[in-house]
């Protein structure tokens, strides 16, 4: 627990995050994670799944601008990848945080950029998933999700099952008809706001996933978690739910043995593909889930 917080303050420190984003064993240190620095390295990515039969949600990794100028480029480089997995027939939706769209500068700014995208994707005919980030920004975040999706009908929120608010957002979610992505949550919370130990984050993800699965609209469950994959698979057989009716989603570069094994038993599986070059805090959270993994670290730096 108390290297998980460390990673978890780690992954928010401004300076360390600059010189390891530069460093020059950057590569080395991402591969598992991250699909590439550049767009064709996350597209070659999205290439190769699509033919696995593999779903993909592209995101363009960075958060927390400090201007509009960088807020507006950020829309802007989301609708480049829009027309790019458009152009090459890609089955992909994309994930963006609002505030890489500016949230912490201006809510209405940050509504007007992400208005233009939707409503491009919706032009195009794809998804955008909006990732939930600390509690600071939930309510913000699900209002915005749920005006988009009223607006233009192409849109996925997130709810996090450590919140425990969570219940209330999932019944809301499933009267607005909204698509949501339910993963257990990534920031460090103070036990006020979310569930602190595994055993009652795990037992709000089954509740919330129970009732997606019931009343949601076309969820995704996004969780590595085996036990809770085997629970979602038994309650949709129980109540006679068919697998087209939900999605299980995992991150690129985690458990591949289990998307291999649901393609090929017939459930969808979309993974989350980040790639870009401002890497360093979604590695440091996917340190903190599984403090194993800085051995993995080390042995590849190691190796170089
Ligand atoms: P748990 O952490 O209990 O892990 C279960 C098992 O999965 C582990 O025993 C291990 O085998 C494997 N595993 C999990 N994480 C691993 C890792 N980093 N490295 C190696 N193995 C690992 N969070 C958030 O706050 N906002 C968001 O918008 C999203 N979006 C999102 C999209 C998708 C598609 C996924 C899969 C996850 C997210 N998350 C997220 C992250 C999520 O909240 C959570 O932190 C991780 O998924 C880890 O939780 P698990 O459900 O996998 O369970």
């Amino acid at each position: 627990m108390a290297l998980r917080s460390l990673l978890l303050y780690l992954s928010r420190r401004k300076r360390l995050r600059r010189w390891m984003e530069t460093s020059p064993v950057a590569e080395q240190l991402t591969t598992r994670f991250i699909a590439g620095l550049t767009l064709d390295d996350g597209l070659a990515v999205c290439a190769r799944l699509e033919r696995e039969g593999i779903l993909v949600s592209m995101d363009r990794l960075g958060e927390s601008v400090t201007s509009p100028a960088e807020a507006e480029a950020s829309r802007e480089s989301y609708l480049e990848i829009l027309h790019r997995i458009a152009a090459s027939g890609f089955d992909a939706s994309i994930s963006i945080k609002l505030t890489q769209f500016g949230l912490d500068l201006s809510e209405t700014a940050c509504r007007t950029n992400v208005e233009l995208l939707v409503g491009e994707a919706a032009r195009l005919g794809k998804t955008v998933e909006i990732d939930m980030e600390s509690s600071e920004y939930t309510d913000r975040t699900l209002d915005i999700a749920c005006a988009m999706h009223e607006a233009h009908g192409n849109v996925r929120a997130v709810v996090q099952a450590y919140l425990r608010r969570s219940g209330k957002d999932i019944e809301r979610m499933c009267d607005l008809h909204v698509p949501v992505r339910l993963c257990k949550g990534a920031y460090k919370e103070p036990a006020t706001v979310a569930f602190a130990t595994k055993r009652e984050v795990d037992a709000s993800y089954v509740r919330l996933m129970q009732v997606l699965l019931e009343r949601g609209s076309y969820p995704g469950l996004a969780t590595h978690d085996q036990s809770i994959i085997e629970e979602a698979h038994r309650f949709a057989r129980e109540r006679a739910i068919p697998p087209d009716r939900y999605e299980f989603q995992m991150l690129y570069g985690i458990r591949r043995d289990l998307a291999r094994r649901f393609v090929s038993e017939g459930y969808r599986i979309r993974l989350y593909v980040p790639f870009g070059e401002a890497w360093y805090p979604y590695f440091m959270r996917r340190l903190a889930e599984r403090p194993a993994n800085l051995l993995f670290l080390v042995r590849n730096m190691l190796k170089g």
